[in-house]
């Protein structure tokens, strides 16, 4: 376990709250944030073992601001092509992690803040945040998956129209375009990412590990979703948790579930 400078880690009944912590800077993610959540989520994370992991950013203001814009200054292509990989490499990896994330989106998430929000794979956004891409008004296009992510989540058009414009959008029509999962009391947004964490924790944990690789495998094109769900079905009743979980149903008790 490390003691890292711009993130807080803490564990509350198994489940990991990851806070970025630059609320000075809205929580940009500049190169050491960045290089932070690397080491830990490659080196680090097997120490927490967690059941499932709540993103969130420190302060009342901002969960992430988007990328630090100060580091923009002297990007050449090169740098900004380093820079957009790693993003991805980051993003992808915590998509396809095998526990539960949820984002616990306690203001603005903008550019790179809306990406990590939407490479999460549930958003709990509290009623005062913000979501949008502005990069167009830097004269860029969000490089942390955004222009993928947006449109799977609320379809073409309006992904189109926002990063296209760049504007924001409130809680309430992030909600309605179904680019958040709830809205909740502002203040409240870890507390809910944790209740929500809790409800999945009572379900069949191998079957969540296969749904959130399942579902990953048709954004991927190397991969065949359908074959995957075939896979995991096949997998998943040769497990003691298939065998507990119909006998539970059936002889109408809760089922023990038991990882195996
Ligand atoms: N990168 C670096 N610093 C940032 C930042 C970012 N993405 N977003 C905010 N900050 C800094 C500001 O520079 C300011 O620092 P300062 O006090 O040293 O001047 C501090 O955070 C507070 O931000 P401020 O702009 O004063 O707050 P505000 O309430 O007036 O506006 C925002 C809030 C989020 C609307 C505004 O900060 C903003 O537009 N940020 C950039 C968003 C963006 O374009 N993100 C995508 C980047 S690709």
């Amino acid at each position: 376990m490390k003691d890292y400078e711009n993130l807080l880690l803490e564990v509350k009944e198994g489940i990991l709250v990851l806070t970025i912590n630059r609320p000075h800077s809205l929580n940009a993610l500049n190169d050491g944030v960045f290089k932070d959540l690397i080491h830990f989520f490659h080196h680090d994370i097997e120490n927490y073992t967690p059941k499932g992991i709540v993103i969130t950013g420190a302060g009342e203001k901002s969960f992430i601001a988007g990328a630090d814009i100060k580091e923009f200054l002297d990007l050449d292509s090169e740098a900004a092509r380093n820079l957009s990989q790693r993003g991805h490499d980051l993003f992808n990896h915590i998509e396809n992690l095998p526990v539960p994330v949820v984002a616990a989106v306690n203001g603005f998430a903008l550019g790179g803040g809306c990406e990590l929000a939407m490479a999460c794979h549930l958003r709990v956004a509290g009623a005062h945040a913000k979501f949008g891409q502005p990069e167009v008004n830097l004269g860029i296009v969000p490089g942390y998956g955004g222009t993928q992510r947006l449109p799977r989540l609320i379809g073409r058009g309006k992904a189109l129209e926002l990063l296209m414009t760049g504007d924001m959008i409130t809680a309430e029509e992030a909600l309605n375009l179904g680019l958040v999962n709830v809205v909740v009391e502002s203040g409240s947004e870890v507390q809910a990412a944790i209740a929500m964490i809790n409800k999945i924790l009572k379900k069949a944990p191998l079957a969540i590990k296969a749904i959130i690789s399942t579902v990953n495998d048709q954004y991927n094109s190397e991969k065949d979703g359908f074959l995957s769900e075939i896979n995991s079905f096949d997998h998943l009743a040769e497990t003691e948790d298939f065998i507990e979980g119909v006998h539970a149903f059936l002889e109408k008790r809760k089922p023990e579930w038991k990882g195996r």
